[in-house]
């Protein structure tokens, strides 16, 4: 087999066999096939797509490509759940606590990322000592006692998606919808869930900007989770303003801190609780999502979901003390409102300027070595279809350097845009694809 005739094929249209998929993936993860060879590939996948089945055998030739996680040990269906990425998104810290607290264990690899702020692994370093870089052995130990754990993803978890990631990046091929697919879904079936939540974020803060093309890839992600045997579902849901008020990674903890204390916004916690639900569901913990809501207001009412996420915390090496006391976190040196210059009902809010305000305070990477300020962001004070009058606090910015603040303030301004009349009302969820 030669790689020239499968990029020769591919050009002209045809679907590529399971043969050819295997083929590339091998060569190109032992380093046999050259960047050039598998740029020209990308580029013809991008423009000639690719099959279910392609998709399919795409994504498990990653999934083999690596070390695929053995959950066997741990006891109960396992669910995972992974987002697309937005601003603001600090799910993973509420809803992983509320799912475990409710009795199904959740075993968790998230990846840093690059982007407006941290990962989720990154938020968790928010908690002096706190170790995301833990084996596999005591992540399987601590879903087994505690019923929580959160690890950053190995580089032996699918590494021809790594790589390939890494080149689809720089030659313009990451916008495709089977290679967007079966990239994440690789990543996830070697983690080892037996079934799989997908947050597919949509909007102006989110990869896919139109709800056609987020449906279109949630379709695509639920199939190839079915193909492969794991139990899955699809939420689309709006990030077309931030979620919650809190972008950077300290001010997130906090929101989700609050959130677990039952006093986080509603929007936020209604995504939570939709994808809480549904990890129920596939965990065989809730018969339908009545029950399942139930369940999860219960362990915030409580405080079980509360103390199961102080639970994780201090499992991993992290002090937990913040967790009922969030003053005793590090905060940034300069904290100031920002003040409207305008007046008027809030109609748009340039979502992924907000998250670029948080990256140029230092909260998020640009390059994958950056190291992030835990302190830095912003807490917004108004949102989508509130009244501003001028003069009033349209947000409160954290940093640690004054041109980084006046940068972040300018471009913080020019992403609200102002009318006369309200916007219409949005709802979080979107929909739901399974
Ligand atoms: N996230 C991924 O992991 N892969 C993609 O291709 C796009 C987003």
């Amino acid at each position: 087999m030669r790689m020239y005739d499968i990029i020769m094929n591919k050009r002209n249209g045809d679907a590529l066999t399971k043969e050819e998929i295997d083929f590339f993936i091998e060569g190109y993860t032992k380093g046999e096939i050259p960047d050039y060879q598998a740029s020209a590939l990308m580029m013809a996948i991008y423009f000639k797509g690719m099959n279910e089945e392609e998709t399919l055998n795409l994504t498990i030739a990653m999934e083999n490509s690596g070390e695929k996680l053995d959950l066997s040990a741990i006891k109960g269906i396992k669910v995972d759940k992974h987002s697309t990425g937005g601003v603001g998104d600090k799910t993973s810290l509420v809803v992983t606590p509320m799912v475990a607290a409710c009795g199904v264990p959740v075993g968790k690899m998230s990846g840093r990322g690059l982007g407006h702020t941290g990962g989720t692994t990154d938020k968790l370093e928010s908690f002096k000592g706190f170790n995301t870089s833990i084996s596999t052995e005591e992540f399987i130990n601590n879903v087994n006692t505690v019923g929580l754990s959160i690890m950053g993803q190995t580089a032996d978890i699918a590494p021809a998606d790594k790589k390939l990631y890494a080149l689809r990046d720089v030659t313009a091929t990451v916008d495709n919808m089977s290679l967007i697919a079966s990239s994440i879904m690789s990543k996830k079936l070697a983690a080892g869930a037996d079934a799989i939540v997908i947050d597919v974020k949509t909007g102006s803060g989110a990869f896919m900007k139109t709800e056609e093309d987020s449906f279109a890839l949630a379709r695509e992600m639920v199939k190839i989770g079915n193909n492969a045997g794991r139990k899955c579902v699809a939420i689309i849901s709006d990030m077309d303003e931030p979620l919650g008020y809190a972008v950077g990674n300290i001010l997130e903890v906090k929101e989700a801190i609050d959130t677990l204390n039952g006093k986080g916004p509603e929007d936020f916690f209604e995504l939570c609780l939709t994808f809480g639900s549904q990890m129920l569901i596939l965990g065989g913990a809730a018969e339908n999502e009545k029950a399942a809501r139930e369940k999860l207001y219960k362990v915030i009412d409580d405080k079980s979901a509360l103390n199961k996420f102080a639970e994780l915390v201090k499992a991993q090496g992290g002090d937990e003390k913040p967790v009922f006391d969030t003053e005793l976190f590090p905060k940034a040196d300069i904290i100031e409102e920002i003040l409207s210059e305008k007046e008027g009902y809030v109609r748009h809010i340039e979502c992924e300027e907000i998250g670029l305000c948080s990256l140029l305070l230092g909260g998020g990477r640009e390059k994958k070595d950056d190291v992030i300020d835990p302190t830095v962001g912003l807490v917004l004070k108004k949102k989508v279809g509130d009244y501003v009058k001028r003069g009033d606090v349209l947000c409160v910015m954290h940093a640690n350097d004054r041109d980084k603040f006046e940068a972040a303030k300018k471009r913080f301004l020019a992403a609200y845009s102002f009318g006369d009349t309200a916007p219409g009302e949005k709802h979080i969820i979107v929909g739901k694809v399974e």
